[in-house]
């Protein structure tokens, strides 16, 4: 069921999609989501998000941006059905994320999305090789397969020199990259990333981007990345700015 947007949506063109009007189907849509959070103790509520649409098409680059405390991270969690909104609907791969309870949200998670954190979130015991492969036994991929499946990863990323490096032997965008070979290693359909590269200087940054454009082609997967940086801005099908828990009209 779920697959529907690997056999029929993902294209094999290098091109990213850019809009709705070559006739394919989004992978995402919301619309109409808000989302408040209780003021501790004072009783009123915060209202973070006031009525977002958006929709993210297969094999596409998109941005988030805003300032701080604008409500990126907030509309990512709800993306990747971390959280729910209070009002409005999420639609992911047709199956409707804001009605659908924990386990459903986290039993579509661990197959179709990955995300990526600004600090990287690797298991700091655990080798670049080990970390990937952790990712594969917790999607629940066939132990048979993972050998093949960390190895291409980690080549995608450019670390097959440093597959058995733990994180600290590892530079920042090395460790990143190490969280994109993790995050794609279960063939996920959406990857988010918030920040990705706040943390790296503007070479490593243009790295990351890089593999990004990279995944994108190879691995068929659609990204959706909150950033401060205008100069990763340019390399974006699309930007959303957040202005007033809305999305500012171009
Ligand atoms: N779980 C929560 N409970 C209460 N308030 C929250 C919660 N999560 C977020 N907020 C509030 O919602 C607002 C938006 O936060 P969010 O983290 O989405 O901003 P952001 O745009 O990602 O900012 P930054 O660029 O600094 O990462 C903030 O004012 C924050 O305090
Ligand atoms: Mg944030």
């Amino acid at each position: 069921m779920i697959n529907w947007a690997r056999a029929a949506n993902r294209k094999t063109s290098p091109e990213p999609q850019t809009q709705s009007t070559d006739g394919s189907k989004p992978i995402l849509t919301v619309s109409g989501v808000e989302r408040s959070f209780p003021f501790t103790g004072a009783g009123g509520q915060l209202h973070v998000l006031k009525g977002i649409d958006m929709a993210l098409y297969p094999l596409q680059l998109v941005m988030l941006k805003g300032r701080s405390g604008s409500g990126k991270t907030t509309l990512l969690n709800l993306l990747g059905g971390l959280d729910q909104p209070n009002k409005g609907e999420i639609i992911f791969l047709d199956q409707p994320f804001h009605k659908a309870g924990d386990d459903k949200r986290t039993q579509i998670r661990r197959k179709e999305i990955g995300f990526i954190f600004q600090s990287y979130a690797l298991m700091p015991l655990l080798s670049a090789w080990e970390n990937v492969e952790l990712a594969l036994r917790m999607a629940g991929v066939p132990r048979s397969q993972w050998k093949q499946r960390v190895t291409h990863c980690l080549e995608l990323v450019g670390l097959s020199k440093r597959m058995h490096h733990r994180p600290f032997e590892l530079s920042g965008g090395e460790q990143q990259r190490v969280a994109i070979a993790k995050a794609i290693a279960h063939k996920p359909c959406l990857l988010l990333a918030d920040e990705p590269t706040a943390e790296l200087d503007s070479q490593m940054g243009a790295q990351v981007m890089s593999v990004f454009r990279d995944i994108i082609t190879t691995e068929q997967v659609t990204i959706c990345m909150t950033t401060h940086d205008p100069t990763i801005m340019e390399v974006a099908d699309h930007v959303f700015e957040m202005v007033d828990g809305k999305f500012a009209s171009k």
